[in-house]
This record gives structure tokens, C-alpha cells and sequence, in this order.
């Protein structure tokens, strides 16, 4: 910039300030970045990003059984009971985290093609959302408003007749049920992830009909088919026959970024408090721009992929798990992210609270 001002620019410069001498040419050093770079008290006082356990969502998974089952493809992940479901919310509290996510892995034998045990009042995820309100009414709980965990097919919603598409309209309606039902078993924040078109809307309306304005809808707005979803379908079991589901219909073209901002918009006008991206890590560009545009509170999704990628690369001893899990949580804030779903918050901010 200033080069095209003055025509000269750091030549200029060069010409006038005094001499310091790099491979035999005059060069005046004036600009030594490196400066606020040389003690830790320094780099600290310049830091321009900060992740803080006040910015973090932990999802959950939650079972049916008693104990826990370890989810192969995530180290460190389980499959919680309820009563370790209450206990990692008392771990949340501690640790400053302000939310959880919950996400039901439900048995084999109750879903079916129209997820009819969504709407079971006393299904797993609405007897989670009741007990972990009831132990623990300062903790925000977001809940997935989907159908995957709950159809045997393992789409977020209801296939037509022939089964080739997932249908809009109707999968909408039984969103707002399910939406309802969150709501009504203590949901502070419903988060549609189905990527139906007016959904946001239509769960606003219902949700105020029935007296929960105050419920927050936490919109997946630019929701992209992406394989990084891999170990989260293995966790609530929505993997059909191994190969990985098509969701390409519904879900974000990976190539699209000015499409990610129309999904917002429309999201936006049809109610939405805040808006997500994801996954984040590898739209980064996107949650910049989504940041810069748009005036409701952003949030990004680290999903499973990007954190089992990071934990094989570590167990092989290629990557410092910390470090690679800090930087990686940094950059999404950086990006512009205000707060940032991920399976690391618990480790992360016990490690903040020994540093
Ligand atoms: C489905 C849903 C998915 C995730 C959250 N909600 C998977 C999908 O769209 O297939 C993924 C989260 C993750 O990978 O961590 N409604």
C-alpha cells in the first residue's frame, strides 16, 4: 500500500534511514518483528487470539447401556451412560465450560425408516436433557435437532416413497416435533444440523407457539458433506453398511464458499440466533468470511474427523498432541469463530487451568 502511495515506498525508506549491513547491501532494519516475539511475557502481551474455556461447547455421546463404551475411532471418547453423562457435566462446570452438546447413540432395534423413536417422550436423548437440567440448570444444553441417530437408513430425515431423496417438507415437520420435544425436556439451545431448507423458520414458529421463545436456535447453517463426519457415524452408529452415507443432497458442496453466506442469510432472516460452520479446520476461509458479513455470533464445529486425525497422527508419535490440538483450536478462533464445538474442551481447558 504504501508503495503505491508514494511511488517509492520502502525504497524510500532504504534511501534515508541509516545503515545496516545484510549480505553486503545497505538495508536499514528498522522493522524487527522479532522483537515482540522474544520473551514469553512479550509474545503474551501481544497475543491476539486467545481460546478460553468460555468458548467451548463439549459434545457428548450418550447410550442406553450401563458403563461406558470407548469409541474406537476417537481416542479418548466414550459412549456415556447417563450417570457419566452427569459427571462429565459436573467435569464441564468445573472446568468454566459453559455448554454441552448432546448426541444419543440409539439402539439398532428402535430406529426405523421414519425415526419414530425421535418422538418417544422417554427416549434417551429427552431423559438426558431432563437429568442433566435438572442436576445442573446453570450448564447450556444444545440439542441436535436431526433424524439420523434415530432412522435405520441414517439420513437426518425422511425418505419419499421410493426412497431416492430426503424430503424437505415433510422432514421439516417432524423437526419442529422433535425441536418441541428438546425444548420441552429442558434444551436451552436447539441446533437443526438436517440442512433442510426452512427449517429454521418453521421451528422458530412452532417453539413460539407452543410458549418457548425463549429456547435459541443454534442454526448448522453451512453444514458441507464432508468425510470428517466418518468416527462421529460411528459413535451413534448411523453408518449403513459400512460405506458412507450420501448426504450430498442436502449437505454443502465442499468447492462452495458465497453459498455458505446465502445459507446464512437465509438462516438469519428465518430467526436463527446464531449460526455454525462446518466442519471448521478445513474452512477456515469460510468462518472468516461468514465472521466478517454477518452480525449474529458464530460458532465452528471441530468434528471427529479432525480431532481423530490429529490423535492418530500423535499416537504415532508424528504430531505433540497438545500442541497440534491448541494450535488447531487458536486458528478457528482466529478465523473468527465466537465460540467453537470440540471434543477436546475438557483436556484443553484442564491444561489451561495448570499453565
Ligand atoms: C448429523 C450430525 C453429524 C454430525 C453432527 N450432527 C454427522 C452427519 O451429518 O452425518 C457430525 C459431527 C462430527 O463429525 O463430529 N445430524
Amino acid at each position: 500500500m504504501r508503495r503505491g502511495k508514494s511511488g517509492k515506498g520502502v525504497r524510500g525508506l532504504t534511501q534515508n534511514a541509516g545503515a545496516s549491513t545484510l549480505a553486503g547491501m545497505e538495508f536499514p532494519l528498522v522493522h524487527r518483528p522479532r522483537r515482540l516475539r522474544r520473551t514469553n511475557a512479550i509474545r503474551r502481551l501481544v497475543r491476539e487470539t486467545e481460546v478460553l474455556p468460555g468458548d467451548l461447547v463439549w459434545p457428548l455421546f450418550v447410550h442406553g447401556a450401563a458403563g461406558d463404551h470407548a469409541v474406537e475411532s476417537m481416542p479418548g471418547v466414550s459412549r456415556l451412560s447417563i450417570d457419566s453423562l452427569l459427571r462429565a457435566c459436573e467435569r464441564a462446570c468445573g472446568l468454566g465450560i459453559p455448554a454441552v452438546a448432546l448426541f444419543p447413540c440409539i439402539e439398532q432395534q428402535k430406529k426405523d425408516a421414519a425415526g419414530t423413536h425421535a418422538f418417544a417422550v422417554d427416549n434417551l436423548l429427552f431423559t438426558a436433557l431432563r437429568a442433566v437440567k435438572s442436576r445442573f440448570p446453570e450448564l447450556a444444553v444444545v440439542s441436535d435437532v436431526a433424524l439420523d441417530p434415530y432412522t435405520d437408513h441414517g439420513h437426518d430425515g425422511l425418505l419419499s416413497k421410493d426412497g431416492s431423496v430426503v424430503e424437505n417438507d415433510s422432514t421439516v415437520d417432524a423437526l419442529c416435533r422433535l425441536a418441541l420435544l428438546e425444548a420441552e425436556a429442558g434444551a436451552d439451545i436447539v441446533a437443526p444440523s438436517d440442512m433442510m431448507d426452512g427449517r429454521v423458520g418453521e421451528i422458530r414458529g412452532a417453539l413460539d407457539r407452543a410458549g418457548f421463545q425463549q429456547t435459541a436456535i443454534l442454526s448448522y447453517a453451512a453444514k458441507y458433506r464432508s468425510a470428517f463426519y466418518g468416527p462421529f457415524r460411528d459413535a451413534v452408529g448411523s453408518k449403513t453398511g459400512g460405506d458412507s452415507i450420501d448426504k450430498s443432497t442436502y449437505q454443502m458442496d465442499s468447492a462452495n464458499s458465497r453459498e455458505a453466506l446465502r445459507e446464512v442469510a437465509l438462516d438469519i432472516e428465518q430467526g436463527a440466533d446464531a449460526v455454525m460452520v462446518k466442519p471448521a479446520g478445513p474452512y477456515l476461509d469460510v468462518i472468516r468470511t461468514v465472521a466478517d458479513k454477518f452480525e449474529v455470533p458464530l460458532a465452528a464445529y471441530q468434528v471427529s474427523g479432525e480431532y481423530a486425525q490429529i490423535h492418530a497422527a500423535a499416537e504415532r508419535g508424528w504430531l505433540d498432541l497438545r500442541k497440534a490440538r491448541d494450535e488447531s483450536l487458536a486458528a478457528i478462533k482466529r478465523a473468527g469463530a465466537d465460540f467453537i464445538l470440540t471434543y477436546f474442551a475438557a483436556e484443553f481447558a484442564a491444561d489451561l487451568s495448570i499453565k
